[in-house]
């Protein structure tokens, strides 16, 4: 298919490109090659340098030396303007879209926006190419549908069909995965799977399952350079973790019987409106021991993202109780739940997690910066606050250049692992975790997961909100099911089956 923009290329090129950034690396001599026909995984370590490439193709950051091709033949692409021109486009990991207006007004937008369909057009053309393009695909999206009615995977496949368009012949996915429930996965795939006749397209996720599943050509970053290449045959999970991290992958499991330190929290009746003016929890009631990990499986979008507010006292319940070690919070805000024993890791760490601006150091200490040793009399002890901070970038293995780093430029990976070290450093009685190890490669996973359990073995309790089945089943002594706002049910370890917790998941059983 030629594009509107007349752009038919086969291939794209990055040819030994090279960035760096004051202290970093991020890629060095790096040479990749992206065919129409073709799903390209890139898979490496938080920190490898997997976005920042991308940010070279799409225009975003320039590169030091190196050159991109197409169709062999050398372009300047120095701003997303220019990679959108010669069919490049980037399918965003968090959908941008005004949430008010419905999905063609959203496309009618970014086509002005980026100068691709006129201007002029009515919306009656766009729509006309939403359902041809939504149908050649099997995007699914009603055109006339308001945005803030869609799922996050329908959302997704709005800015897909953004991207397709403004003429893009190839499209960069950076962990789109992460967002999606794996019914949306397996969606997302079947979508690509039919793109992939007439687009190349890179996509980045640290879920070994996932490149097997779908990729065609596999590279390896590390440490910003090319560690491996091959095509998607006859690989196991092992094999791509060799080529990654030059390790066999382990498996962390929860082990003996939790020592349980007494009720933390407990939660009674309790009810919340959600985002959308709704109740979205509907008389739940719950309690956290000190020294156990309960999981909380379910399906996003059933109440998870308000138990999770609720727990840390971000959001206030219309009806029921919550008590912290015998003391009633109702009523109370997210600082007392904190002061009361309660962190957080939350979903969104961008918005919630850090304060992008302020440094890794001054983002560590965010929780206990008016406390001793931190802070005497009022005085702040800046040497007891670096000291801090070199420890914990050290045992969290956070990659930074410095210390002094605005935490907005770390890599995803490296900013979860920023959020966790402050937030079990705090030595909470409760961790609340949303998601832990999102973003995070295997490496980090596994030692998050040996984290989580040490916790546990000294007394901390541990609410752990999963929609990985395996990490919830590997780690949790108890499973709780939230479906529709209500909890379907809990499981102890002995109970746990894949089966039965899918059909709790769906309102089934
Ligand atoms: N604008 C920037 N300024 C300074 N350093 C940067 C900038 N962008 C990226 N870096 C650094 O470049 C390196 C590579 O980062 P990049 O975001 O490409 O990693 P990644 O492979 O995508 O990791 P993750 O899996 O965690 O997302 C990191 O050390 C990061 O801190
Ligand atoms: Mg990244």
């Amino acid at each position: 298919m030629a594009s509107q923009n007349g752009v038919s290329a086969r291939q794209i090129t990055l040819s030994h490109i090279t960035k760096t950034f004051p202290g970093v690396i991020a890629n060095d001599d790096v040479t990749l090659t992206l065919n129409v026909g073709e799903v390209h995984a890139i898979l490496g370590e938080n920190g490898a340098g997997k976005t920042s490439l991308m940010n070279v193709l799409y225009g975003i950051y320039h590169p030091d030396q190196g050159q991109i091709l197409l169709d062999g033949k050398p372009v300047r692409i120095d701003s997303p303007k220019d990679a959108i021109r010669l069919g490049v486009g980037l399918v965003p990991q968090h959908p941008m879209l005004v949430r008010a207006h419905t999905v063609e007004e959203n496309i009618a937008l970014s086509q002005v926006t980026h100068g691709g369909a006129s201007f002029w057009n009515p919306t009656s053309n766009i729509r006309r190419r939403i359902v041809e393009l939504s149908g050649r695909y099997g995007l699914k999206v009603d055109p006339k549908a308001p945005v803030w009615q869609l799922s996050a995977g329908e959302q997704q496949r709005v800015e897909i069909l953004k991207v397709l368009l403004q003429g893009a012949r190839f499209l960069i996915l950076d962990e789109p995965t992460s967002v999606l429930t794996p019914q949306e996965v397996q969606e997302l795939f079947a979508v690509l799977r039919r793109m992939r006749q007439d687009h190349g397209m890179v996509i980045i996720t640290h879920k070994l399952d996932e490149v097997l599943d779908i990729s065609d050509q596999i590279t390896v970053l590390r440490k910003g350079k090319v560690t491996g290449n091959t095509k998607n045959e006859n690989l196991k999970k092992t094999d791509l973790a060799r080529m990654m991290i030059g390790e066999e992958l382990k498996e962390t499991r929860v082990a003996g019987h939790p020592h349980l330190r007494g009720e933390m929290i407990h939660l009674s009746d309790a009810w919340a409106m959600g985002e959308r003016g709704t109740p979205a929890l509907k008389g739940v009631s719950l309690s956290v021991q000190g020294g156990e990990i309960l999981g909380v499986a379910g399906v996003a979008g059933n109440g998870q993202l308000e138990l999770i507010e609720v727990l840390t006292g971000l959001r206030p319940l219309t009806r029921g109780h919550i008590f912290v070690k015998g003391k009633d919070m109702k009523g109370q805000n997210a600082e007392a739940f904190f002061q009361s024993g309660i962190a957080h890791v939350p979903e969104d760490r961008n918005h919630y997690g850090i304060v992008p601006n302020m440094t890794v150091e001054e983002n560590l200490i965010l929780r206990a910066m008016n406390q001793n040793p931190y802070s005497k009399a009022g005085i702040m002890d800046f040497a007891a606050i670096r000291e801090h901070a070199r420890q914990n970038i050290q045992k969290y293995d956070i990659r930074t250049p410095t210390a002094d780093t605005r935490a907005r430029l770390l890599s995803g990976g490296n900013v979860q692992k920023l959020i966790l070290a402050r937030e079990l450093e705090s030595n909470p009685d409760v961790l609340v975790a949303a998601h832990p190890t999102y973003g995070l490669d295997i490496g980090a996973t596994t030692q998050v997961h040996q984290l989580l359990l040490e916790k546990r073995a000294q007394g901390m309790g541990i609410v752990l909100v999963s929609e990985d089945l395996d990490e919830l089943m590997n780690l949790s002594d108890r499973i709780v099911v939230i479906f529709a706002g209500t909890f379907t049910g809990t499981l102890t370890r002995a109970e746990f089956q894949r089966e039965k917790l899918g059909l709790m998941m769906a309102g089934e059983a």
